[in-house]
């Protein structure tokens, strides 16, 4: 059987909590990349932690949200990240995908949809009139016309994306626990494949407390 793709969101400072996370949650049932994000790429030494991580598979959720050029060259700043995975914002505007697919080379360029800590009314507050359903199926079109590599949404979106992106869905929002905490649309591991994922993005369920412990918590809830 294929294994469960699964990203773990390593979002913290400290070397060693993403050392910890790597090594506790090593196990073969499942297949792991790290993602690592603003919070991480931002602090003192996890820059060079990660030019540093050899042989796993790594994303930077950069999460650029800026002019084309902007976009282009940042892309260019990290190459010696050397990693797998990086992201954008759709809401960039379809000439700045263009430039960070453009520069990207070997790195698949991920675009955001909107995010999963989001919903219609919080839409609404920032001065959007459609809805969520409605934006990312529209965000998912200008990720094709991009020609990206994938696309991040909630795994409530995936059967519409799926439609007509034909590449790798990417979902964060993912619970196996009750803790929301502040994403707003969510669904379980089990309900997020059943619906097409590709990846999940799994942060605090797995990292806060015993990681091993909720390491193997998850491979059960996707072995029922
Ligand atoms: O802890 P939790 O599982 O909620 O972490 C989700 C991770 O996915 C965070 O690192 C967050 O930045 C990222 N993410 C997200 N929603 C998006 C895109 C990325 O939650 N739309």
């Amino acid at each position: 059987m294929k294994k469960s793709k699964i990203f773990i969101a390593c979002d913290t400072t400290k070397i060693s909590k993403i050392k910890k996370i790597i090594k506790e949650t090593n196990n073969t049932e499942l297949k792991i990349g790290y993602k690592l994000g603003l919070e991480f790429l931002n602090s003192k030494n996890g820059r060079n932690f990660l030019t540093k991580l050899k042989n796993k598979i790594t994303f930077a959720d950069l999460k650029l949200h800026d002019i084309p050029n902007t976009c282009k060259s940042t892309i260019k700043a990290i190459k010696d990240l050397k990693v797998n995975y990086v992201t954008i914002h759709i809401s960039s505007g379809l000439e700045a995908l263009k430039a960070a697919k453009k520069a990207s080379g070997k790195i698949k360029l991920i675009g955001v949809t909107i995010l999963t800590s989001l919903n219609n009314k919080a839409l609404k507050e920032v001065g959007f009139d459609r809805n969520v359903k409605k934006l990312v199926l529209h965000q998912a079109k200008l990720a094709n016309k991009a020609k990206l590599d994938a696309i991040v949404c909630s795994a409530q979106e995936i059967k519409l994306v799926r439609k007509i992106f034909k590449r790798e869905i990417i979902t964060p929002g993912i619970r196996f626990t009750q803790k929301k905490n502040d994403q707003k649309r969510v669904l379980t591991p089990i309900e997020a494949y059943a619906n097409g994922a590709d990846w999940l993005v799994i942060g605090r369920d797995l990292t806060t407390g015993n990681i091993k412990k909720n390491t193997q918590i998850l491979i059960d809830h996707l072995s029922k």
